[in-house]
């Protein structure tokens, strides 16, 4: 089919990407130029493992071109989209099968998402010539959103004097990132949220059953209940974080391990053991912001939100509270250097947004303290930007500072040769914010664990 795809975001390269290798032709649309010639040149504008070779080959086999709006000689040069004579920007449309918008819905300060790029990604469809669109939102959104998109389109084409008769649709998406190339082929369930009299007989169905495993359950439903749906799933694995988080600090308390009782509480097969990992909090670019939204919307109508509330709280506590224990053990920052070994929000990425680290980073140097950081997948120029110095190594972070935390489950953490660490290391003090050490293993090296 003819695919395009706005917004070139985790969900919308992933899934542009996927799409392409499955043999569909694909038009990824990215407005920010920086992102699309990187796109263009094959190089992908984050790290997730796998997609850029993948994302090269699509681009060698023609199935997949980038382009900053319908409307461009790269789009025209697809040889099955257009014709050579159809050169306005409603003939291109109509060469479309299906639309699927994939901008980002940052939180606004309100709490609520900011739908400014989704309604000009939808304003950019209303055209006179053609009606029949398909308009698929794979971006988050907030319950009631996909019928106001409806709205917006038929108003559109109000105006030019035509009647909307294409269809929208709310197909979420839920990759992890790290992982996004294996979700997207492989989901654990399709969500589509529309008219499911004619689901099965649309250009939406026809290519969601030629790109999904037959093992995988779809769920065709109304709007709202796939909207909500999304950001439930969402804030139910945020709960589980919270939840184990809060229980890890009783157990502090009373000298139990953390990871045996999410153990024993996960070997119920009514709980199951995933999300049950205490560490720092959870941090990215969904988590935080979509049950932030969630909370804020079901209070705007009146539900109740203490639980999302609490969820949120704990959230932040876990992040300062641990910050604040490794601090009051190591003593006054100012003048001493604090070692960071992983930086992103949790490991296999290099994304930073709502990371952990950026709270004990702002402690520390604000207490007169200097930090040093050390992520295996992200380029010490990027984290230099924010402010920090970067090391190569964690052995170069290990011999320069006086206190050391590690913050990203990365598999050289994880496996942390101790023997080294301690030979390099003056400091006494490790501060575990993901739980992957052992007490007394350390504490026999005069290690002090501090999580
Ligand atoms: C999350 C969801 O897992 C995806 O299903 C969803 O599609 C995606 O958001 C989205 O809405 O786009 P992601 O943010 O990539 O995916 O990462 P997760 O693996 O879910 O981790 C989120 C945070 O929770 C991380 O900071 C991680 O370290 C933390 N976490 C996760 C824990 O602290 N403990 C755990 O047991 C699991």
């Amino acid at each position: 089919m003819k695919i395009a795809v706005i917004g070139m975001g985790y969900v919308g390269l992933v899934s542009a990407v996927s799409w392409a290798r499955a043999g569909h032709k694909v038009i990824g649309v990215e407005s920010n130029e920086e992102k699309l010639s990187l796109l263009k040149a094959g190089k992908t504008p984050f790290f997730e493992p796998g997609l850029e070779t993948e994302l090269k080959l699509a681009l060698e086999s023609q199935a997949l071109h980038f382009s900053k709006e319908f409307l461009t000689m790269e789009l025209m040069s697809i040889e099955s989209l257009v014709t050579n004579s159809l050169s306005n920007k409603s003939a291109i449309l109509g060469a479309v099968d299906l639309f699927f918008l994939c901008v980002g819905t940052p939180i606004l300060p309100n709490g609520l998402f900011d739908l400014t790029d989704l309604f000009e990604a939808v304003d950019s469809l209303v055209v006179p010539e053609n009606s029949s669109l398909s308009i698929i939102i794979k971006s988050t959104v907030l319950p009631g959103t996909t019928a106001q998109v409806e709205a917006r389109l038929k108003d559109g084409f109000e105006k030019l004097g035509k009647v909307f008769k294409g269809s929208v649709w709310f197909a979420p998406e839920f990759l992890s990132e790290g992982t996004a190339m294996s979700d997207t082929i492989n989901p654990s369930r399709v969500i589509i949220g529309g008219n499911s009299e004619v689901f099965k007989e649309s250009k939406l169905g026809q290519f969601i059953l030629s790109v999904t495993p037959a093992s995988t359950p779809i769920v065709i439903t109304d709007w709202a209940s796939a909207e909500l749906g999304k950001l439930a799933s969402n804030a139910m694995l945020a709960s589980r974080i919270s939840f184990i988080n809060e229980i890890g600090q009783v157990a502090d308390t009373v000298g139990a391990d953390i990871n045996l009782v999410a153990k024993i509480i996960g070997l119920d097969p009514r709980i199951g053991s995933k999300f049950l990992k205490a560490g720092v909090g959870f941090g990215g670019g969904c988590f935080p912001k979509d049950t932030t939204a969630l909370k804020n919307f079901g209070a705007m109508h009146g539900a109740s939100t203490d639980l999302l509330t609490a969820v949120i709280s704990t959230n932040e506590k876990a992040k300062l509270g641990f910050s604040e224990r490794v601090i009051k053990r190591f003593g006054e920052p100012h003048g001493k250097t604090l070692g960071i070994l992983g930086m992103a929000y949790k490991e296999g990425t290099d994304d930073i947004r709502n990371s952990p680290s950026l709270k004990i980073i702002e402690l520390f140097t604000q207490a007169g303290g200097k930090v040093v950081v050390y992520d295996p997948l992200i380029a010490r120029d990027k984290l230099e930007r924010l402010g920090v110095e970067a090391k190569a190594s964690w052995e170069e972070v290990a011999q320069m500072v006086d206190l050391i935390t590690i913050l990203t489950a990365d598999p050289q953490f994880v496996n942390l040769d101790w023997q080294k660490m301690r030979a390099i290391y003056s400091g006494t003090i490790i501060g575990d914010g993901r739980r992957l050490y052992s007490k007394k293993i350390l504490t026999k090296l005069g290690l002090n664990l501090i999580t």
